[in-house]
């Protein structure tokens, strides 16, 4: 970890090599609070893509994620992305594979296949319309199917099954390594420790874990709630990127982590210093050939179109 003296000149020649290569940086919420705090845009996944395709910068940072820096590609062709920690990947994205897609569409041919973002270029490439946690009841509200193949979350597809009763649900076994670990005892615990506290919860969560919950929402949609509630004490489960930027901004308010093991190693590989080294240039963009490019880009174009 870089002492203080060391974080400001890091952060000074991220800002001066930013201007100079006219660079935008993206960060997801889930990113260690120092990286999150020198990025121009943050946000969840949904808004990482819809802000990145505002901005006609042609060099993007993604401090995320590999399928979210993909998406930020496939929307936006012409950019040059980079992914600073180019091994951070997503253990649930590689829960399902397209072949595993074909084989659900040639079992259920009369499904929608719904695709959370979370997935891989390959995977979305098959499937007929990309959702995020804080769009998917919106958009498969939106689809006239009965039957609904969504994949790879389990949670969050039994999440968006609560709201749309009429659909038929044929769920994915996928799982959040970070949010499914999250257990009953666990928010029993934390309840106990803070009474009084609201708890707010990802729904990537297992059902029976949302069920106890104040809130269940996207990343974007849990920090909303916590930020305009009158509460003043919240128990956050989701990943700590999200407490420790919610104790950040707001020092009047107090925020727990519900369980301390809810750190995706994934997104904590990002670090300033490969930050820097991606505006220095040594790290190798994000590379989709034009047919990946084309083949994911309709199911994610699909979502964007959607009113959420
Ligand atoms: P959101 O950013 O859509 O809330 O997704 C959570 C997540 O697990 C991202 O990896
Ligand atoms: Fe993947 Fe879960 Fe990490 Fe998000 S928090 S990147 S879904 S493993």
């Amino acid at each position: 970890m870089p002492n203080n003296d060391d974080r400001k000149t890091l952060c000074d020649e991220i800002q001066r090599l930013k201007r100079e290569k006219d660079a935008l940086i993206l960060a997801h919420y889930y990113q260690r609070l120092d990286v999150q705090l020198i990025a121009d845009i943050y946000g969840d996944s949904f808004e990482l893509s819809k802000k990145a395709r505002l901005s006609d910068k042609k060099l993007a940072i993604f401090c995320g994620v590999s399928f979210m820096a993909e998406s930020v590609k496939i929307l936006n062709p012409e950019k040059t992305v980079l992914l600073p920690e180019p091994s951070a990947g997503c253990r649930m994205a590689d829960m399902v594979t397209a072949a595993d897609v074909v084989a659900l569409r040639e079992k259920y041919p009369d499904a929608a296949v719904v695709c959370y973002v979370n997935s891989s270029a390959e995977t979305k490439a098959v499937s007929d319309i990309c959702c995020t946690s804080s769009n998917a009841v919106n958009v498969v509200g939106s689809l006239k199917n009965k039957q609904i193949i969504f994949i790879p979350d389990k949670n969050l597809g039994a999440y968006v099954a609560k709201f749309l009763p009429d659909k038929e649900f044929i769920l994915h076994s996928g799982w959040c390594p970070i949010h499914h670990g999250i257990t009953t005892d666990e928010v029993k615990a934390a309840k106990n420790e803070h009474p009084g506290a609201l708890v707010t919860v990802h729904p990537e969560c297992e059902p029976e874990v949302s069920a106890l919950a104040d809130y269940v929402g996207s990343t974007s949609q849990m920090i909303d709630f916590c930020e305009k509630s009158d509460a003043k004490e919240f128990i956050v489960g989701t990943e700590v990127g999200v407490v420790e930027r919610l104790n950040y901004y707001n020092p009047d308010k107090k925020f727990h982590l519900l369980t301390p093991h809810t750190v995706c190693d994934d997104m904590k590989r990002t670090t300033l210093e490969s930050v820097l080294a991606a505006l220095r240039g040594e790290v190798d963009e994000v590379r989709l050939t034009p047919g990946q490019i084309e083949r994911a880009r309709l199911p994610l174009e699909r979502m964007m179109q959607i009113n959420t």
